[in-house]
């Protein structure tokens, strides 16, 4: 069985999608690994560290997805490397299915049985696998290390002959694996923290990292059995903002990692909110691919009101290339392991298995994935 992993292309990616230990697991499966030249250049691994677990490095990126019996990327691939790829072959990346219809049917159309890796359930079973959590902890962290250098202030207290030094006050809005890991991120820099999230089960972990539950009267909010957040209404929404606007200008940084899974993000901090804030304190919105939760925040821009800087970067776990990959990569190597079937020697799709039934996008020339047919009306 063939696998060909592609070197990343989308402009700024510095990620790669296997890094040379995967490549040894995927070859000690049984596997006849090939990768693209290059395809560690931007995390400092040679061609030479691939070939040496036996892989081969290939120059033809589309001789090697037309062989391929699987392939494994990290971003969506672009629609026009979808047509070559074998019939029955299996593609195996992040998808965005939501906002991917054409995407989606061409691998259909083309017979590919196309896995997306941000639909794996969240599950014990599947933590190992799990790639946004992998890539949203190291944003959560990268948000508050950003915030820290661009702030005017410092974080921790300080006490000096000079003057007493009052730590900064942090603010994180969302607390999934992002929000956590820049609450737990903050609080070592020494800074002040609340936290706010509409799961109810959320307040327990914000106090346990020793920061502070902001509390919100919204009503009936819940989690899906997935655990993710059920959106809110436009009523619930107004009355969180509200509270929200308090916080925000006594805050010195805010986070915002909202998202309501295959929507778009909760609007949660307007611009007139911003415009209360201190000036030269910051915002990080690490929700704006998904739409945003903070109304002037600008895909990878930074937006300056009234003196507060807006940070809109997108791909935040690219900034931590070499982590980021390594994860990204253990997370598609337990996976191929968890579907490679010993006796056969290969990886088998079987529509039946329970992680596949969520992340399973196309097979055998249809879409079969249940939510996403929903979100289509197919
Ligand atoms: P996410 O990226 O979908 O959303 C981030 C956070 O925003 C969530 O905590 C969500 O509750 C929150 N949110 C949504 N609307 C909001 C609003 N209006 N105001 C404030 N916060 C709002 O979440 P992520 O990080 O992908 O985690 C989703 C769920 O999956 C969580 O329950 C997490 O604990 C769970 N999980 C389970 C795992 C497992 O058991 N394998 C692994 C990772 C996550």
């Amino acid at each position: 069985m063939r696998i060909f992993v592609p070197k990343e292309t989308a402009p700024g990616e510095k990620r790669a999608s296997v890094v040379p230990e995967t490549a040894k697991k995927l070859a000690a499966l049984g596997a006849e690994v090939a990768v693209e030249t290059r395809i560690g250049a931007s995390i400092y691994r040679s061609d030479t560290e691939y070939k040496n677990t036996g892989a081969s490095v290939v120059d033809d990126r589309m001789a090697g997805l037309r062989e391929a019996d699987v392939v494994l990327r990290l971003r969506k691939p672009p629609i026009e490397e979808v047509a070559p790829l074998r019939e029955g072959s299996v593609h195996i990346s992040f998808l965005d299915a939501f906002n991917e219809r054409d995407l989606i049917e061409q691998f259909a159309a083309a017979k590919v049985s196309a896995i997306s890796m941000e639909m794996i359930p969240r599950t014990s079973i599947a933590q190992k696998m799990d790639a946004l959590s992998s890539q949203r902890s190291l944003a959560g962290y990268l948000a508050v290390i950003l915030a820290a250098e661009e702030l005017d202030r410092i974080f921790p207290m300080m006490i000096t002959p000079a003057g007493t030094i009052q730590p900064a006050r942090v603010f994180v809005i969302g607390v999934g694996v992002a929000g956590l890991q820049a609450i737990a991120t903050a609080k070592r820099l020494g800074a002040r923290v609340e936290a706010f999230d509409t799961r109810p089960a959320v307040e327990e972990q914000v106090r346990s990292l020793g920061a502070r539950f902001v509390k919100v009267e919204l009503g009936e909010t819940g989690q899906t059995e997935q655990g993710y957040a059920k959106a809110l209404t436009e009523e619930q929404l107004a009355a969180q903002r509200d509270v929200m606007a308090k916080h925000c200008s006594l805050s010195d940084v805010v986070v915002t990692t909202a998202q309501v899974f295959g929507q778009k993000a909760p609007l949660l901090v307007t611009t007139k909110m911003v415009e209360q804030m201190r000036p030269g304190s910051v915002v990080f919105d690490l929700a704006v691919e998904a739409g945003g939760n903070v109304e002037c925040a600008a895909l990878d821009k930074v937006v300056e009101v009234n003196g507060v800087r807006v940070f809109g970067y997108a791909n935040m776990p690219s900034r931590a290339p070499t982590p980021a990959s390594e994860m990204y990569s253990n997370n598609l190597g337990n996976f191929v392991e968890h579907l490679w079937n010993k006796e056969r020697n290969s990886m088998v799709i079987d529509a039946a298995d329970e992680l596949l039934r969520g992340c399973l996008i196309t097979h055998g020339g249809e879409v079969v994935n249940e939510t996403i047919k929903a979100h289509y009306h197919l």
